[in-house]
């Protein structure tokens, strides 16, 4: 009987064996190189090439303007006598203290120079539109239900500056729908940023009145 070591036909292969171990190795790195690539490139990069981002028309200080009104959020933010919601404010909630520059500040200067004296709106970006098949009913949520402002919109109302708007480049959703963790699963809660999806919808509606509701609650 002769052994394998003894055939010559033998001898090749046990060569090829070893050279396929090596190949096996460079195999292996490079599935390893890539999967980090891929990884990092689907977490990291992808949200951010996902996402374009503008600035606000002009900044806007929430924390400066709260101490100098009468009546907090209600006297930009208010509900008109049919019970709809005003939402971001127009010039004339403005123009009483904006009729000429009182200050230093280049924004303030932009608001009263571009926008009152030329009698235009701010065309503001809204962090929270939703697409135009969605209902949403302000008086329900704030009036009915003694809702705070910040359950859902976090804390931009105490804020010294307007943050870029970013833009779904697929869907053209505003960031603060999806949020900014997409593989999250549950609503984040107050502070933890913000997300408006429907299932955060549903699943206070769920908690608060035992049922999601149907389609046509939500959608026209
Ligand atoms: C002096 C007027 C004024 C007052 C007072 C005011 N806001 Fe605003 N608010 C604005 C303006 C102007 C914007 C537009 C900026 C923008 O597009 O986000 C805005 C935007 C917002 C937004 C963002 C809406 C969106 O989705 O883009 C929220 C939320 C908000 N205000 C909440 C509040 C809360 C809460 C208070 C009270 C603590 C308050 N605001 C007081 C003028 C005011
Ligand atoms: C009760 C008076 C009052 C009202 C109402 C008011 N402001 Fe002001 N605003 C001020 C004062 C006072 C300052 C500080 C002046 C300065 O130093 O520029 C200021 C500063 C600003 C500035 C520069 C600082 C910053 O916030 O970034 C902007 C921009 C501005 N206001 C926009 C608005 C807009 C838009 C509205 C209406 C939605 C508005 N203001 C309503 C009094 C008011
Ligand atoms: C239950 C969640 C919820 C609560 C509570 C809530 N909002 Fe909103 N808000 C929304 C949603 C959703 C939108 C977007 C509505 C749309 O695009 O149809 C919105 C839109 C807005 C806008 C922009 C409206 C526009 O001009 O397009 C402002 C400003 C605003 N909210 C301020 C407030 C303030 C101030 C309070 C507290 C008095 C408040 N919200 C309470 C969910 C909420
Ligand atoms: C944190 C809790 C909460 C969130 C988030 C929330 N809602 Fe509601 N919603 C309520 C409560 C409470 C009521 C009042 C139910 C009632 O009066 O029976 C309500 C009522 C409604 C109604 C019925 C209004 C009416 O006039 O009958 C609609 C429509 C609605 N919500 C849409 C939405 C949409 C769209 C969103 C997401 C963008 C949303 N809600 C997010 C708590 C919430
Ligand atoms: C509690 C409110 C609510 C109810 C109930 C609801 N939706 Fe929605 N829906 C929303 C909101 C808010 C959005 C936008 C945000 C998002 O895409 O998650 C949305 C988005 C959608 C979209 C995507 C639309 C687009 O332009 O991207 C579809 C499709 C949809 N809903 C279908 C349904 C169907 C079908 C039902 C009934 C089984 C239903 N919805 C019930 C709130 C609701």
């Amino acid at each position: 009987m002769s052994t394998h070591a003894d055939n010559p036909e033998h001898a090749p292969s046990t060569g090829s064996s070893s050279k396929k171990g090596a190949s096996g190795w460079v195999v292996f790195a490079f599935f390893v190189v890539g999967f980090i690539v891929s990884v990092f490139g689907g977490w990291i990069g992808f949200p951010n090439l996902l996402y374009s981002e503008k600035q606000q028309p002009i900044d806007f200080s929430h924390a400066l303007h709260n101490d100098l009104v009468y009546e907090g959020c209600e006297s930009c933010h208010y509900f008109r006598d049919d019970g709809s919601f005003a939402g971001v404010p127009d010039n004339s909630a403005c123009a009483d203290c904006h009729m000429y520059v009182q200050g230093t500040d280049p924004n303030e200067e932009k608001f009263v120079t571009e926008y009152i004296d030329q009698n235009k709106e701010v065309p503001w970006h809204i962090y929270s539109k939703q697409p135009i098949c969605v209902f949403f009913s302000h008086a329900a949520h704030v009036k009915g239900a003694n809702m705070d402002c910040a359950t859902c919109h976090g804390d931009i109302g105490q804020s010294e500056s307007l943050k870029p708007y970013q833009e779904n480049r697929i869907t053209g959703y505003s960031r603060d729908i999806w949020g900014y963790d997409i593989s999250r699963l549950t609503p984040p809660k107050p502070g933890e940023g913000m997300r408006m999806k429907m299932n955060d919808c549903a699943a206070c509606h769920l908690e608060e009145t035992g049922s999601k509701g149907d389609c046509f609650q939500c959608h026209k």
